[in-house]
């Protein structure tokens, strides 16, 4: 639109692209660590995406966040033409429940008019109570889900500020401060090189199970995750779709 041409929007999604080696970046105006109702626009932004690119029938993994929470907010019944499962990412990694990938697939379900399945892992277990949890049919059928994801919906996360919010241990703490992590996406630790210093050990999608996923939407905002986008931008797949506003983008283009 003409507001993009003149605020220089486009140019940057351009030059985003090139630095970031990704095929395709949508740029929101404003920043939503200053302006919240930005991150509305954030979610809004990604649903139209989601849609062009739904299949007949789909299956999306969603993590958690607020970002993806408004994602959810955004969502609405016309998605009801198409027959869509929403199925948390991966197992609990440490977030209150409004802001956790299950309650977020829910919500996706009901705006929508459409499925859901939720997988409850506990966050610490002895090695055998995993490997018997995994078995269990429900579990199996929601891991099996995941694996076949057309679609993946995902936030990234400033490293540190994570960190605290999942309230990590001490050890874990001292790895991703030592590791100089800067980013964080699906419970892996980034430093700006996009090496993985830290990961949250959990079942469901992998960061290897990116490349195979036809549609990856990677939401974040705010110029405070510019670090944390870069660094993840270099450790995923180019053709995963960043969908991010003005405030992160500039200062990407300064780093
Ligand atoms: C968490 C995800 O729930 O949300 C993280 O597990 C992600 O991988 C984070 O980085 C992003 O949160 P927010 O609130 O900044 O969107």
């Amino acid at each position: 639109s003409m507001m993009r041409e003149i605020s220089g929007i486009n140019e940057m999604e351009e030059q985003l692209k090139k630095i970031l080696n990704l095929q395709e970046v949508v740029i929101v105006a404003g920043d939503s660590d200053e302006t919240p109702w930005v991150k509305g626009e954030l979610g809004r932004a990604c649903a139209i995406r989601m849609k062009e690119h739904l299949d007949g029938k789909n299956i999306i993994a969603v993590t958690g966040g607020t970002t993806m929470a408004t994602v959810a907010d955004m969502l609405t019944t016309d998605f009801a033409e198409k027959e869509i499962v929403f199925v948390p990412a991966r197992g609990g990694i440490g977030e209150d429940v409004k802001n956790q990938a299950n309650t977020i697939c829910a919500k996706m379900a009901e705006n929508t008019g459409s499925q859901h399945r939720v997988l409850y892992v506990p966050d610490q277990v002895s090695k055998e109570v995993y490997e018997s949890i995994v078995k269990e049919p429900m579990i199996k059928e929601v891991l099996s889900l995941i694996k076949n994801a057309n679609m993946v919906l995902h936030g990234i996360g400033e490293a540190y500020t994570m960190a605290k919010r999942r309230k990590t241990k001490e050890e874990d703490m001292e790895k991703i401060t030592g590791g100089h992590a800067v980013g964080e996406a699906f419970g892996y630790y980034f430093n700006e090189a996009g090496e993985i210093v830290h990961k949250v050990p959990t079942i469901g999608l992998q960061l290897k199970d990116l490349p195979n996923v036809q549609n990856v939407f990677a939401v974040a905002g705010g110029a405070s995750k510019a670090k944390a986008i870069k660094a993840f931008m270099n450790a995923t797949t180019k053709s995963t779709v960043l969908i991010t506003d003005e405030g992160a983008a500039k200062e990407i283009l300064n780093l």
